[in-house]
């Protein structure tokens, strides 16, 4: 359930309408909601309940400060990619103890980072990471805490570019070598085993594929057990889907149950790392109509956002609702409603049954995640505003870029 709703006429984020929004701070803009955030938040935390668990947000879902510096508030922990997401939540001030560091290309000064913060934990996926961490950390003195990313060979059942549990991904450690990586790891000085992790892939929608990744896990847990290894954690990674259209995907509570009943009573604590199912019907990209167009087979609403500000449409062929903020009553039309960008690909829904005119605010929905974080200036288009809504109140936490922005760090030669 999210917090964005028709109140009297006019869509609204929590009490605040949107038109309100856009006449404060400009289209195109993201607006999020405080309220459902933090409900999406508790939804994960309260859903695992009293076994030990870290929730670990999946901070590339939207690395805004606020938004990072709100869950950090709520006792979250992050799962992060790189140096410059670490930055971020410790920017926002996040707790480093908190922080795993997932991603299949961590660099030497990537690692030293983390280890000089005191991470959680590293969830290290190949053999060669794992031998460059030991050394990174046999330097500074440190005993690197790890974890070994485990590719289950399972198939998530979603596109095929967000999916990452297939033996032919780039992620994780084969099964098949698992025993012997972690007894490598287990052997080398200066690395501390304390878990297993997996990710299977991001919107999921169905229990199954977690549960089959977890039961392959928890084999490898038993068996690790019998070799003398006894690992501490389990982090499950993310993925859990949201609804986008007719999607129903399991809730939290349901996943965690499941989690939880296949866990049995080992002693593990378990990590969840959601990014999607907390931000992404949290936020929605305003966006006003500049022109309608008739072509000779298709009416286009050309809008003043476009793949640069939300590029889910173009890349995945992802589906989004566009929503009039302030609908009007009259005839519908079909419409591809397409941004400014000089590329065929550039649109943010197609097909779309609209009533609109020239000036009319449209909102596209379920855009919290992997929208701003995804955005780029291509064709020179300086980044939306990112504005967050708290009850009555809304509150700018990211300006909109000026075009002096775009070349902040461009030279001519001499
Ligand atoms: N943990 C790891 C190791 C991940 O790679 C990801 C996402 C997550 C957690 C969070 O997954 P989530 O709960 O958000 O599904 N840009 C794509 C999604 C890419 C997901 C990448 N990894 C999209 O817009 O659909």
């Amino acid at each position: 359930m999210d917090h964005f709703s028709y109140r009297q006429g006019a869509l609204s984020a929590e009490e605040v309408p949107l038109a309100e929004v856009a006449a404060a701070y400009g289209t195109p803009c993201y607006v999020y909601s405080r309220a459902t955030i933090e409900r999406h938040f508790h939804a994960f935390d309260r859903a695992v309940g009293d076994h030990p668990h870290l929730i670990c947000y999946a901070v590339k879902a939207n690395s805004n400060l606020a938004v990072l510096n709100l869950l950090a508030r709520l006792g979250s922990g992050f799962d992060i990619v790189s140096g410059g997401e670490l930055a971020r939540v410790i920017q926002a001030g996040g707790d480093p103890g908190k922080v795993v560091f997932s991603g299949v290309g961590k660099t030497a000064d990537e690692m030293r980072q983390a280890l000089q913060a005191g991470i959680y934990c590293f969830n290290v996926e190949s053999e060669a990471e794992l031998e460059r961490l030991n050394e990174v950390a046999g330097a500074m003195g440190l005993k690197a805490p790890v974890s070994l990313r485990i590719n289950p060979d399972v198939d998530a059942g979603t596109h095929p570019y967000i999916s990452t549990g297939l033996k032919e991904n780039k992620f994780g450690i084969a099964m098949a070598r698992a025993e012997q990586v972690f007894q490598r790891a287990a052997s080398l000085p200066n690395l501390q085993v304390k878990g297993a992790d997996c990710h299977i892939g991001s919107q999921l929608t169905t229990l199954p594929p977690f549960i089959d990744a977890l039961d392959r896990l928890l084999a490898l847990v038993d068996r690790l057990a019998e070799l003398g290894i006894v690992l501490s954690h389990l982090d499950v990674g993310g993925g859990l889907g949201v609804r986008y259209d007719e999607e129903s995907p399991p809730l939290p509570d349901e996943y965690a149950r499941a989690l939880r009943e296949h866990l049995g009573n080992r002693p593990l604590t378990l990590i969840l790392e959601p990014g999607r199912a907390i931000m992404a019907n949290a936020g929605v990209l305003l966006t006003e109509v500049a022109y309608l167009k008739t072509g000779e087979d298709r009416h286009f609403a050309i809008v003043d956002a476009a793949m640069n500000d939300l590029i889910r449409p173009s890349l995945y062929s992802a589906w989004q609702a566009i929503i009039p903020v302030e609908p009007r009553d009259g005839p519908h039309q079909t419409y591809d409603v397409v941004g400014p960008v000089c590329e065929t690909g550039d649109f943010l829904g197609k097909g779309r049954e609209l009533c609109i005119e020239p000036g009319d605010l449209l909102a596209v929905r379920s855009s919290g995640a992997y929208g701003f974080t995804m955005a780029s200036n291509y064709n020179s288009r300086p980044r939306a505003a990112e504005v967050m809504v708290d009850g009555d109140a809304h509150h700018l936490i990211r300006a909109r870029e000026t075009v002096e922005q775009l070349w902040q760090g461009e030279s001519l030669l001499p």
